[in-house]
C-alpha cells in the first residue's frame, strides 16, 4: 500500500447515499447560440468528444451504484444535455421547468413527458421563469434559490409554496455563474461550498451566516467550473481542473473525483449541469 493510499483510507470518512439521477445523451450538442458569456458559436464543437466525455460521466455513476435514468434527446435542442435544468425533484414532487430563452424552451415540454410517463404522480410546470436545479439545490433541510441571470425571483415562492421547504432567495451577480449551481454546490446535508464572488453582497452575508464552515473557492477553482459539482455524501465529482477544491474535499473526508467535461463547458455546462437528482 502507498502512501498516498494510507492517507486516503485515513481520511475519506463520509459515507455515500444511493442516488436516482436523470441525464440526457448530448446527441445533439452543439453551440449554436449564445446565452451565456462560455458559449461562442464561432468555436468549433465535436460532438464525437462530448459524447465520449459525457459517457465517462455516466459510466462513474452507474459504476459506483447509482441508478440513471435517461431522457430521450430532442433534435434541435443542442442544450439539453444540460439536465440539470429540467426540472427540480423533491420528496416525490417534480416542478418542471420554465426556460427564458426561447431557444431552450421546448426542452421543457421533452421533461413534462418523461415524468408523466414514468409515472411520477405530482408533476407540475412551473409559472414563472425557473430554470430547476440549475437555480433549485436541495440541501435537505431548505432549498437554496438562484436569481439574478435566469431563474424569476417570483418563482422562489412559487417552488416554497409547491414543496412545502423554506427556500432561501440568493442573488448571483457575476454573469459567468449565471446559474446557482455554478457557483455553489451541496456536499452533504447543510454542508456546501461556493464561490462568494458569484454573489451580492447581500447573499455573500447570508451564506456566511448560515453556512459558517461551508468551503469557499478559489478564484481560480471556480473559473474552471470547479463548483458545478455533484455529492452522493461520500464521492463529490467535479471538473478535473479544480484541484484546490480536490485538495479542500479530501481534507473534509470527502473522495473528489475529477472528470473531463471541456467539450461542454464551451456551451457553459459540467457535472452538475448534465445530471439532475431525482428524489423520490
Ligand atoms: N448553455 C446552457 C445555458 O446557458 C448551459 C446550461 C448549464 N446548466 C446548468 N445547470 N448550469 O442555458
Amino acid at each position: 500500500m502507498t502512501q498516498e493510499t494510507d492517507v486516503y483510507m485515513a481520511t475519506a470518512t463520509r459515507k455515500a447515499r444511493s442516488r436516482r439521477y436523470l441525464m440526457c445523451r448530448p446527441t445533439h450538442f452543439d453551440v449554436t447560440y449564445s446565452i451565456n458569456p462560455w458559449m461562442d458559436p464561432a468555436t468549433p464543437t465535436s460532438a464525437g468528444a462530448g459524447l465520449a466525455q459525457w459517457k465517462g460521466l455516466h459510466d462513474l455513476f452507474v459504476g459506483l451504484g447509482h441508478d440513471v435514468a435517461l431522457v430521450e434527446p430532442v433534435p434541435g435542442l443542442p442544450d439539453m444535455v444540460f439536465a440539470a435544468n429540467g426540472a427540480t425533484v423533491v420528496d416525490g414532487k417534480v416542478l418542471v421547468a420554465r426556460f427564458r430563452h426561447r431557444q431552450r424552451k421546448d426542452e421543457a415540454a421533452a421533461y413534462l413527458e418523461w415524468f408523466r410517463r414514468a409515472g411520477w404522480a405530482e408533476v407540475h410546470q412551473a409559472e414563472y421563469v425557473n430554470e430547476g436545479e440549475g437555480d433549485f439545490l436541495f440541501t435537505g433541510t431548505e432549498i437554496l434559490a438562484g436569481c439574478g441571470f435566469r431563474s424569476d425571483r417570483r418563482s422562489h415562492d412559487e417552488a416554497q409554496e409547491f414543496f412545502g421547504v423554506p427556500v432561501l432567495s440568493l442573488t448571483l451577480a457575476d454573469p459567468r455563474f449565471y446559474h446557482l449551481d455554478t457557483a455553489l454546490s451541496v456536499l452533504a446535508d447543510d454542508e456546501i461550498m461556493y464561490n462568494p464572488a458569484a454573489f451580492s453582497l447581500k447573499s455573500r452575508e447570508m451564506l456566511a451566516d448560515r453556512f459558517p464552515d461551508a468551503i469557499l473557492a478559489t478564484e481560480a477553482d471556480a473559473d474552471v467550473f470547479g463548483l458545478n459539482a455533484l455529492s452522493d455524501g461520500r464521492n463529490v465529482f467535479l471538473p478535473r481542473a479544480a484541484t484546490g477544491l480536490a485538495a479542500q474535499l479530501r481534507e473534509r473526508g470527502f473522495v473528489p473525483t475529477g472528470v473531463e467535461l471541456t467539450e461542454l463547458l464551451k456551451a457553459g455546462g459540467s457535472v452538475k449541469c448534465c445530471t439532475l437528482e431525482l428524489r423520490a
